[in-house]
């Protein structure tokens, strides 16, 4: 029989999950084999993350079902990666004694030697499907009052371009169409180095060029680093997808300095606009927090009326949650759980609101799909052949839900159709 089996558990953001498939490559080329079901494997880790107390907890709750398994099955192996195992290291022993192996997300590579064993080279096990994500750049240099990431991914730290460009080029021999470029701040890309042509906007133009890639995108973006060459390079490049993620966060001055967001209202006003003109069917989402020490009502109403002046696509939305090391946690202005969680509610209806609006727009038109998703990263149902996903199909849209929208094959495109058949 064979013991050397794992099963992960990807909790937090995109760049876990790239994370994980770097674990997962590792211990294939261990000789691991994956399971389904935690129940059937010898080596269980939780890929982790620490942005909210909630998703701690969820964490610490998963381990409490794994520790059950362990109490059966003494032999199992449990680690505990990612987020929290970066910011705490070795105090998760403390909460969770069961844990044998902790290792941080800067560490991912010494995962062979806390096996006891040696490897050489791997290579990411990406997920089956068209779609694969690709880092371009680490951690985060902003240091946001509220925000754990500078402290659980370190410093901003970009790859080479020639690094990139041959990743990719593998991604697109494994059978991907599509890319998605990952960083936390992803279009401070190249800001580390000193050759001010090493920057996002060129490293598009040499993605394009590849072939066998039929679409590329890249988030997060912060509102302060979106340059208006990226924007014109966005708009002129056919594979590079209309969409950008743009946090807010608030839409009130006052509290975007105590949040240390360097930018205004107005400011992002004008850049959504600017975007708009240059892209008219780009999709732009965003992030907002409810209930950032401080904020006042009417501060909260700001974040609202931003919302419905510039009708986003979809937000992600969440009551601030104090978190260890950073400035705001400790700060006397905290707002009451309770007021946190009203405004959450309002907020939420706000955002459902807004994306209705910006999906109504849509009926009528035909919007280019792959992979179910239109180039401005809505989600589109049609009917037809499941071969269809594979290729990028025009689709003319009939039905707008808040979830998604709804079409059928535009035929009038000979080719289009023909090639996607
Ligand atoms: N790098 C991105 C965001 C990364 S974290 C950016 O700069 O915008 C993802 C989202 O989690 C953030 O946009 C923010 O809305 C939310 N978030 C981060 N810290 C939080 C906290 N302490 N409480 C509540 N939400 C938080
Ligand atoms: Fe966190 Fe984003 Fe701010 Fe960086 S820019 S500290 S990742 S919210
Ligand atoms: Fe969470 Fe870490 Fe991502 S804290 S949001 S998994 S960078």
């Amino acid at each position: 029989m064979n013991t050397k089996t794992f099963f992960i558990e990807t909790l937090g953001c995109q760049m876990n999950k790239a994370d994980s498939e770097k674990i997962s490559g590792i211990l294939y080329s261990l000789g691991y084999k994956e399971e389904t079901t935690p129940e059937k494997a010898s080596l269980l880790i939780m890929n982790t993350c620490s942005i909210r107390a909630a998703s701690e907890n969820k964490a610490y709750s998963h381990l409490g079902l794994w520790k059950k398994l362990k109490k059966k099955n003494p032999n199992i192996k449990i680690a505990m990666c990612g987020c929290i195992a970066e910011q705490t290291k070795e105090k998760v022993f403390v909460r969770a004694p069961h844990v044998d192996i902790v290792f941080g997300t800067k560490d991912i590579e010494n995962l062979p030697n806390l096996l006891n064993e040696s490897l050489t080279s791997y290579k990411p096990a990406r997920k089956k499907g068209l779609s694969a994500w690709l880092p371009i750049i680490e951690g985060c240099d902003y240091f946001c009052t509220y925000c754990v990431v500078p402290y659980t991914r370190g410093r901003q730290k970009s790859r080479l371009p020639a690094d990139i460009l041959k990743e990719a080029r593998e991604i697109a021999s494994e059978g991907f169409g599509e890319i998605t470029l990952l960083g936390q701040t992803v279009d401070s890309y190249g800001n580390d180095f000193n050759d001010p042509n090493i920057n996002l906007a060129n490293l598009l133009k040499e993605l394009n060029k590849i072939d066998e890639i039929y679409r590329i995108r890249f988030v997060t973006s912060h509102p302060a680093d979106i340059t208006d060459e990226l924007i014109y390079t966005i708009r002129d490049l056919e594979k590079v997808c209309e969409y950008f993620h743009i946090p807010m966060q608030s839409g009130n001055n006052e509290v975007l300095k105590r949040m240390r967001r360097p930018y205004t209202r107005e400011e992002y006003l004008r850049l959504v606009e600017k975007i708009r003109t240059a892209m008219p069917d780009v999709g732009i989402t965003s992030d907002f927090i409810a209930g950032f020490p401080g904020e006042t009502d009417e501060q909260f109403e700001d974040t609202l009326s931003l919302i419905d002046e510039v009708v986003f696509d979809h937000c992600n939305t969440a009551a601030y949650s104090p978190r260890k090391q950073t400035p705001a946690a400790v700060w006397k202005d905290q707002v009451p759980m309770e007021i946190k969680k009203a405004r959450l509610n309002i907020l939420n209806k706000k955002v459902r609101d807004s994306v209705k609006k910006s999906h109504e727009r849509y009926v009528g038109r035909t919007l280019e799909v792959y992979d179910g998703l239109a180039r401005n990263n809505k989600i589109v149902h049609f009917e037809g052949d499941k071969d269809l996903i594979k290729r990028p199909v025009m689709v003319e849209i009939k039905e707008a839900s808040i979830w998604c929208l709804m079409g059928e094959i535009f035929c009038n495109k000979k080719a289009t159709c023909e090639s996607g058949s």
